[in-house]
């Protein structure tokens, strides 16, 4: 019983079912479904696929950071410690972002000031 609770305190992000598409002229690109995966606090995950198969679209839906308009998360939950992210609002989401879940982008040289500690 214990036990059980102790992992469920653990448990930073809970990613389930997320579909985020891309919204054309006269198409629909459907980048991510039905993508699911959790992280517990202090664990380290590696997420690898090919070119184009929707790692960063996968971290930009999670951060609320999408271009807009053109793309959207149509469906799934993020749970951020328990917290909702895709239905706070835009202040709360700024709240976290940045503070409580930061983004290197691609091209780190160009993303990361060396003269900043990390
Ligand atoms: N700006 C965009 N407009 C339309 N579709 C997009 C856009 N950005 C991404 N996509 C779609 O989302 C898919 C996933 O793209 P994503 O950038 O997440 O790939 P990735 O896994 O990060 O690739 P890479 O390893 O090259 O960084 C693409 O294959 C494309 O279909
Ligand atoms: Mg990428």
């Amino acid at each position: 019983m214990q036990m059980h609770q102790r992992l469920g305190n653990d448990l930073l992000l809970d990613v389930r079912d997320l579909e985020t598409h891309f919204f054309g002229e006269d198409s629909v690109t459907r980048a991510l479904s039905g993508i699911s995966f959790q992280v517990k606090k202090g664990e380290t995950l590696g997420v690898v696929g090919e070119s184009g198969c929707g790692k960063s679209v996968t971290a930009l839906s999670i951060l609320r950071l999408l271009p807009k308009p053109g793309a959207r998360t149509v469906g799934g939950e993020v749970r951020f410690q328990g917290r909702d992210l895709l239905g706070l609002s835009d202040r709360e989401m700024r709240k976290i972002r940045g503070d409580r879940i930061a983004m290197i982008f691609q091209e780190p040289m160009t993303s990361l000031n060396p003269v900043y500690t990390v």
